[in-house]
């Protein structure tokens, strides 16, 4: 009985799959059973692109195997989905060290942290994602920690109270945040590395998901990978979610493969435009645009035009579109450029020649 009705409803079994993983976010998108964790290269040797912070790590973790000591602490800094997690969990792993994971907004207190650095073992890696967010006393107790393996407890409260020093096993500290702006001076001084990540290339790009289609077992000529490596807007985590709505597009209306056409129409299918814009940054030039004449107009003020909190605006949104001359930043507000009005199909206002006398005359 039971067996009859797994066999009658397949396609009824799929169909509520794919229904829910259109509620979450693109982000929470349960990439069938493998989730984004699948996907994460494990060895510096895996990790496409970023050439250059590739070879400093290589040098220094190289460096303290030979030596058998702690890498120095490092701070990755870059949009999100360029890799800083994966990173972290490569540093470990290439010096087989464990990998304790937390975040600057889950440790409260100084407690908090001072919980977490007692109980690592020689060697680990402490990984603390969005470390931005430390609040200033839990970050004070880091300081110590980072430089001397040693923290401070302090009792009671007033004359009375008393500072107790604790040691803390050797570690080394992998740090992510999304702005090296953003972490305070004597923070960013005791990382041994402070790397930034860059957008990845096209190239970088195809490879990636080539990588992840070989994972995910889909079938995909080159000019598809490159189609979906060219509007993944530099970003791996969005090139393996635009790879993942092309296969289910695929799946769906095609044959299951994937090549250029399948790819333009399955990324238009998803509202993502010629140069990678999705709806959500898409609305920022929009809002930017239309609502305010391309600016200057304030972050807040363009971030509550779009529904969306600055942070995410500045960190998510706008790097992207600033690295693609889209949108400038200048001391009176943001500013969109004249590809940003060309790119919505718009006309800039002054961009008609007759409104400008004597630049031809
Ligand atoms: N250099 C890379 N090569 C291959 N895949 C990558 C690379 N960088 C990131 N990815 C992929 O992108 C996803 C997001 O990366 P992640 O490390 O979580 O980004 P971040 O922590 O910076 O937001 C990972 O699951 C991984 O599969
Ligand atoms: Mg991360």
């Amino acid at each position: 009985m039971l067996a009859r009705n797994r066999d009658a409803a397949p396609a009824a079994g799929e169909q509520s799959q794919s229904d829910a993983a259109e509620l979450l976010s693109p982000d929470e998108l349960p990439a069938d059973r493998l989730g984004e964790a699948a996907l994460r290269p494990r060895t510096l040797h895996e990790f496409v692109g970023q050439g250059e912070l590739k070879g400093h790590l290589d040098v220094l973790l190289g460096a303290a195997r030979k030596r058998r000591e702690p890498v120095d602490h490092l701070l990755f800094a870059g949009p999100p989905g360029l890799g800083k997690t994966t990173l972290a969990h490569i540093v470990a792993n290439e010096l087989g060290a464990h990998l304790q994971t937390t975040s600057g907004p889950a440790l409260e207190r100084a407690g908090d942290l001072a919980a977490m650095l007692t109980k690592l073992e020689p060697g680990d890696v402490l990984f603390i994602d969005e470390i931005h967010r430390l609040p200033r006393p839990v970050e004070e107790v880091l300081y110590p920690a980072m430089e001397d393996f040693r923290i401070d407890i302090v009792l009671g409260k007033g004359p009375a109270a008393r500072s107790i020093p604790l040691d803390v096993e050797p570690f080394t500290l992998v740090g992510a945040t999304t702005r090296t702006g953003l972490i305070t001076g004597p923070l960013r001084d005791r990382f041994g590395l402070v790397a930034r990540l860059d957008f990845y290339t096209v190239d970088d790009l195809i490879s990636i998901v080539e990588r992840t289609a070989g994972i995910l077992g889909v079938t995909i000529d080159s000019p598809g990978a490159a189609e979906i490596a060219r509007r993944a807007r530099g970003t791996p985590r969005i090139a393996n979610r635009l790879l993942r709505q092309v296969r289910d597009f695929s799946d769906v209306h095609r044959d299951g493969g994937i090549d250029a056409r399948v790819a333009a129409d399955g990324l238009a299918f998803f509202g993502v435009d010629e140069m990678g814009l999705d709806r959500a940054s898409r609305a920022v030039l929009e809002a930017l645009c239309r609502n305010f004449g391309g600016g200057p107009v304030g972050l807040s003020t363009l971030a509550i035009a779009v529904s969306e909190p600055t942070e995410t605006v500045e960190d998510v949104y706008e790097p992207y579109l600033i690295q693609q001359g889209l949108l400038m930043r200048t001391p009176r507000g943001r500013v969109a450029t004249a590809a940003a009005w060309t790119h919505l199909g718009l006309e800039a206002p002054g961009a008609d020649p007759e409104s400008q006398p004597g630049l031809f005359t």
